[in-house]
């Protein structure tokens, strides 16, 4: 049992900083164990001291991992002068100080997100050298082409002569404009580019997938969930492109054409 002070406890853990945690104590709006405190340098037991700030309890976790459904017309980044960021769209009480968005969708695609504020998960995820799969379902502008298969697998060369890892492609059944993708790195515009070096045109783009972690249906569109320990380590396990392509396509795509309208 290593014991911690209260306001580095909540700190760490919210929004509030210290001054504002002892101001929120002194007028008894911090709990612990159901009991109010005033001082706030007292130690408590992570693991088993429940707190509570305006009688929101605070997670026991080190750090916050939130999976959102980015919904179009946000930019991944927390700079408000890019933009409506991300960060907006989550809810005060899942909030910390240091959250920023695990990768980069782009302003209009939507889907899977990860915000953190644990900047080595996030480094690790991102690491070229990790190659977490990540499991996308487009809309294209013309019907898929079967040879798109061989290509995406031998690594399309793309804009500006970077070559790509080998990546699956497969269309969606009865949908000659909808394909599912899987890469697993991410460069910039990625799955634009290779759709385009292939002389088709990506309209929409919705991320399905991280790791082996798949957008829960339930996440409406710009809503957020936290995720738990087993959760966070899914996104490091690898994804299965046949399942998913035929448990979830048929699903997503509805999805993502509901979302057009
Ligand atoms: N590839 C893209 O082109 N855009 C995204 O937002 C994500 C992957």
């Amino acid at each position: 049992m290593s014991l911690i002070r209260l306001d580095k406890f909540i700190s760490e853990r919210t929004e509030y900083s210290r001054s504002q945690i002892k101001q929120l104590a002194a007028k008894g709006s911090v709990t612990v164990g159901g009991v109010a405190v005033k001082k706030t340098d007292m130690k408590i037991d992570p693991d088993s001291d429940k707190i509570a700030v305006l009688g929101n309890i605070v997670a026991s976790q080190r750090f916050r991992y939130i999976l959102m459904n980015k919904p179009q017309g946000y930019v991944c980044s927390t700079n408000d002068n890019d933009g409506e960021c991300v960060l907006e769209l989550v809810p005060p009480e899942l909030r910390t100080k240091n959250m920023f968005p695990a990768g980069r969708l782009d302003k209009d695609s939507m889907g899977a997100l990860l915000i953190t504020d644990d900047g080595e998960l996030a480094h690790k995820m991102l690491s070229p050298k990790s190659h977490v799969p990540k499991i996308y379902i487009v809309k294209l502008d013309r019907p898929f082409q079967n040879n798109y298969i061989n290509k995406f697998e031998r690594g399309i060369t793309i804009s500006g002569g970077e070559r790509c890892l080998p990546a699956r492609v497969k269309a969606v059944e009865n949908a000659e404009k909808l394909a599912i993708i899987e890469i697993c790195e991410g460069k910039y515009h990625q799955v634009k580019r290779m759709f385009s070096a292939v002389g088709n045109h990506v309209d929409i783009l919705m991320r399905v997938s991280l790791g082996g972690l798949v957008l829960p249906e339930k996440l409406g569109k710009g809503e957020c969930m936290e995720l738990l320990h087993k959760d966070v380590e899914n996104l490091f396990k690898p994804s299965d492109f046949d399942l998913f392509c035929a448990k979830f396509s048929q699903n997503f795509s509805a999805n993502l054409i509901n979302n057009q309208l």
